[in-house]
C-alpha cells in the first residue's frame, strides 16, 4: 500500500508514492478528504452532509455526499473506510500528516526556569520547521459555513500553538546566550504577528544585547510606524522607555577597566560557569570566595570585560580595598560609578535612583572587610531589578540571595604535561620578568612541584617565581618541601 503524504501547513498538497494526487471532483471533495484525515475519527454521513451541504435540501445533500465519496474512493480508496452510514480515515493504511507531527512536537513543551530541556528544545525546533504557513492556507469553501467554521478554528488553534512555540524558543535562546538564534526566531514571530508590541520590545532588547544598536533603534521606529499606520496608535510607554534606555546604553562605555593587564591563565571553565550563572534569571548575587591570592580579583576583572558585552548597560568594576569602613561604602561605590553626588538626597538614595533603570553587572571587589555593609547589596537588589552583583571576598556574605562560587588554585599537571599547566605558565612568566633568560626546559618537574605544594595559588606562585632571581626552581622546591615537613 502506498504511503499518502498530506501537507496542510502552508497550503494543501496530497501526494501518493511521491506524485501529486489530483482529480478531486470539487473543492468540497478535497475539503471532505482533509476533514476526514485531520479529525481521524469516524463520522456519520448525516454530519458530513451538514458540514458541507448544510444549506441544501436533504436529498440533494445525500446525493452530493455520495458522489464525493465515490470520487474519494477512486482517488485513495485504501485510505478510507466508507460504509452506508459512516466515513472515516483508515488508520491502518500508511500516511503522513504534517499537522499531526506538528501537534506532537509542539504540545506540552514547557519552559522551566526560562529554559527548555534538550528533548523539548529539539521538538519545538521541529515544530516550527514543520509550520510552513497557515493551516490550509488559501483554501476555503464559500457555501459551507460549518466547514469554514471548523477550518478557521483549526487555523487559529495551530497558529497560536506555532506562536507559542516560537515564543518559548526565543526565551530559551535568549536565556542560554544564543542571541543570533533568538533574534532570528523572534523575527519569525514578528512576521506572523506584526502587531505584537511585546515581541518588538523583545527584538529591540536582543539586538541591543548583541551590540546591534542601530538595528535595535530601527526596530523601535518600525514598530512605531506600523502602529501609527495600521492602528493609528502610539507605542506603549513601556516601549518608548525601552527605546530611550537603549539609546542611553548605546552611548555608555561597556566597562570601566583599562585595556588589558596580562593574560588570565587557566580560568576558561570558571569564566564560562560564572557567565552561565549570570544568565539565570534567579541568580542576582554571586559571591566569589577563596583564600587570599587565589585569583578572585583577576577573574572578576576578566568577567567585567566579558559581561560588558552582555548586559545592556555594560559591567562596572568597583575596587573596594581602600574603603576603610562600611560607613564610606555608598560614596565609594558612587565615585567608582562616576556619579557626581548632589547635596540631597542621601548618597544611598542617589545611588539607587541611578541604578534603578539600568541593566548592569556590578562587581564589588575585595568586600572582605565590609561584610557589615551588606545591607547596601540588599537594597540594590530590591531597587534595581535588572542589576546583578558579583562580590569577591575570602568569606561568604551569609545573605539569603547569595549564590556561592568558591575558587580554588590553578590546575597543575604533572610530568610531561607539566609545561602546559596554567600554574607552571604563570610561574615561568613571572620568572622571566625577574630573570630575563629563564628557561623552563628541563625544570618543568621542579616548577610543577612548587606549584603543587602551593596548591596552585597564583599569589604564592608569583612570590615563589620571583625568587628565581636568586635560586633555581629545584632549590625553591627543596626549601618549600622542608617547610612543609
Ligand atoms: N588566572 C590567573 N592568571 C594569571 N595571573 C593570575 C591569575 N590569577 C591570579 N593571578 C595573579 O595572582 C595574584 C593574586 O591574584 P588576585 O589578586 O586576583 O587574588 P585574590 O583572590 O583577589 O586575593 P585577595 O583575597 O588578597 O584579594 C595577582 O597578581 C594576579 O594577577
Ligand atoms: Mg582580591
Amino acid at each position: 500500500m502506498d504511503e499518502l503524504t498530506i501537507t496542510l501547513l502552508g497550503g494543501v498538497e496530497i501526494r501518493q508514492a511521491g506524485t501529486a494526487v489530483t482529480g478531486f471532483v470539487s473543492n468540497k471533495a478535497l475539503a471532505l478528504f482533509c476533514y476526514l484525515i485531520v479529525t481521524g475519527r469516524e463520522h456519520p454521513r448525516s454530519l458530513l452532509q451538514a458540514l458541507l451541504w448544510g444549506d441544501s435540501p436533504q436529498d440533494d445533500a445525500m446525493n452530493s455526499l455520495r458522489n464525493v465519496l465515490s470520487n474519494l474512493r477512486k482517488l485513495a480508496g485504501t485510505h478510507l473506510l466508507i460504509t452506508r452510514q459512516t466515513a472515516a480515515l483508515n488508520p491502518d493504511a500508511p500516511y503522513r500528516l504534517d499537522v499531526q507531527h506538528f501537534l506532537q512536537a509542539a504540545q506540552g513543551k514547557k519552559l522551566q526556569n526560562g529554559r527548555l530541556s534538550p528533548d523539548d528544545l529539539q521538538a519545538l525546533e521541529t515544530a516550527v520547521s514543520l509550520y510552513q504557513g497557515e493551516f490550509m492556507a488559501g483554501f476555503s469553501v464559500a457555501d459551507a459555513p460549518a466547514f469554514e467554521e471548523w477550518l478557521l478554528a483549526q487555523r487559529e488553534r495551530l497558529r497560536l500553538l506555532y506562536l507559542q512555540s516560537l515564543h518559548r524558543l526565543v526565551v530559551h535562546y535568549a536565556n542560554t546566550g544564543l542571541l543570533d538564534e533568538a533574534i532570528a526566531t523572534n523575527g519569525r514571530l514578528l512576521a506572523a504577528e506584526p502587531w505584537r508590541e511585546e515581541s518588538h520590545r523583545q527584538q529591540m532588547t536582543l539586538l541591543a544585547r548583541a551590540g546591534r544598536w542601530s538595528e535595535a533603534i530601527a526596530q523601535y521606529r518600525r514598530c512605531r510606524d506600523l502602529l501609527a499606520q495600521e492602528l493609528g496608535v502610539a507605542p506603549m510607554s513601556e516601549t518608548t522607555a525601552l527605546y530611550e534606555r537603549i539609546k542611553a546604553a548605546r552611548d555608555l562605555p561597556r566597562h570601566n577597566l583599562p585595556a588589558t593587564s596580562g593574560p588570565l591563565l587557566g580560568r576558561d571553565a570558571e569564566l564560562a560557569e560564572l557567565a552561565e550563572l549570570l544568565r539565570r534569571p534567579d541568580c542576582r548575587l554571586i559571591t566569589l570566595t577563596g583564600p587570599g591570592g587565589a585569583g578572585k580579583t583577576k577573574l572578576a576583572r576578566a568577567l567585567v570585560r566579558q559581561q560588558g558585552e552582555v548586559f545592556l548597560h555594560g559591567a562596572r568594576f568597583l575596587p573596594l580595598t581602600a574603603v576603610p569602613d562600611p560607613a564610606f561604602l555608598d560614596t565609594a561605590v558612587a565615585a567608582a560609578l562616576g556619579l557626581s553626588l548632589k547635596p540631597q538626597p542621601a548618597p544611598r538614595q542617589q545611588l539607587l535612583d541611578h541604578l534603578h533603570p539600568l541593566e548592569q553587572l556590578l562587581v564589588l571587589d575585595n568586600f572582605d572587610h565590609l561584610l557589615d555593609g551588606s545591607d547596601l547589596l540588599t537594597e540594590i537588589l530590591s531597587h534595581a531589578p535588572d542589576v546583578k552583583l558579583l562580590v569577591t571576598s575570602r568569606e561568604r556574605l551569609d545573605m539569603q540571595a547569595e549564590w556561592l562560587y568558591p575558587l580554588a588554585g590553578l590546575p597543575v599537571q604533572q610530568e610531561t604535561a607539566a609545561a602546559d599547566s596554567p600554574a607552571v605558565t604563570l610561574f615561568a612568566s613571572v620568572a622571566r620578568r625577574v630573570q630575563h633568560d629563564f628557561d623552563l626546559a628541563g625544570q618543568e618537574t621542579a616548577v610543577a612541584d612548587i606549584c603543587q605544594m602551593l596548591d596552585g595559588l597564583p599569589l604564592g606562585i608569583e612570590l615563589a617565581a620571583a625568587q628565581t632571581a636568586v635560586y633555581p626552581p629545584a632549590a625553591i622546591a627543596a626549601a618549600l618541601r622542608q617547610g612543609l615537613d
